[in-house]
């Protein structure tokens, strides 16, 4: 393989999708189109072996490579995944930081591995609060990897589900003062339209690593029919085959949406 030119000069090497040499199992139905994932556990893992928690930040970012590669190799359409929240704020200056900086070093090390496995990356979250320079870095990415169709990368970085709600409203609600909507014709599908990644499909499976079995304010709209599946494991730990084995769960599911059927056993 000829090797591209680097957009980054921190970029790291290509590796290929599957370099750790793993395949997916034999699915028993078709992959969630969305899979969105809260990759909890970081400060613990870190703690735990005595280091300080941006330690478990920066190990995580493997884990999270790991994961969309494997996402790629299963067929996922759209991956999101909780990297910063709007609540996350409240963490002391200095975590802040390092996670602002981060996210940033992130993005230049290696969007252009995410170009070459065909990912498109998307920002979703609010703009007040969050550094511009994490925004740039952001709107690169996203330009950088527009035209990508293999997968649907969403980056939630302040990120809060509720604020994502109001945020729609707003947009609504200056479309109602213009004139150009009337409050009695709003539907679920003028919600859905205002959202950050406006074409996102629903959240088929909902992963939670860390232990933790709340959402913690991701994708509250989105989620309302994902399968939830947490698993202890703490994000640095977790890898593609933690992804597997939730996408096997999924499929062991009874999705039905509210409806029933009748049969009783004999
Ligand atoms: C998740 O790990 C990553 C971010 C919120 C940025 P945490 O930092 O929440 O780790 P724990 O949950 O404290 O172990
Ligand atoms: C959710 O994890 C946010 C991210 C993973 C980015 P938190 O660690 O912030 O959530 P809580 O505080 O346990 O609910
Ligand atoms: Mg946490």
């Amino acid at each position: 393989m000829t090797p591209k030119p680097y957009t980054h000069p921190d970029a790291v090497a290509y590796r290929p999708l599957d370099w750790t040499g793993l395949t997916p199992p034999r699915f028993a139905g078709p992959v969630p189109r969305h899979v969105a994932i809260v990759m909890d556990g970081n400060g613990r893992w870190a703690n735990e072996q005595g280091r300080p928690r941006t330690d478990g930040h920066r190990v995580g970012v493997d884990a999270m490579l790991d994961v969309i590669a494997g996402a790629v190799q299963a067929g996922v359409g759209h991956l999101s995944v909780y990297a910063f929240s709007t609540e996350n704020w409240k963490r002391s200056p200095a975590e802040v930081r390092f996670l602002m900086g981060f996210n940033r070093q992130v993005l230049h090390r290696h969007r252009d591995q995410l170009n070459e496995w065909g990912v498109r990356v998307r920002w979703a979250g609010r703009r007040p609060k969050l550094w511009g320079s994490v925004i740039k870095d952001l709107e690169a990415a996203e330009r950088l990897t527009r035209e990508n169709t293999t997968m649907t990368l969403s980056m939630c970085i302040n990120y809060g589900g509720r604020w994502e709600v109001v945020d729609a409203m707003r947009r609504l609600a200056s479309e109602v003062e213009a004139g150009r909507l009337k409050p009695s014709a709003i539907t679920e599908r003028h919600i859905s339209r205002s959202l950050y990644v406006p074409d996102m499909p629903d959240v088929d499976l909902f992963i939670r690593s860390g232990g933790e079995q709340r959402t913690s304010n991701f994708m509250l709209w989105e989620s309302a029919y994902a399968e939830m599946v947490f698993d202890e494991t703490l994000w640095p730990d977790f890898t593609r085959e933690n992804l597997w084995r939730a996408i096997a769960s999924y499929h062991a599911r009874d999705r039905r949406y509210g409806g029933a059927t009748d049969a009783p056993k004999a």
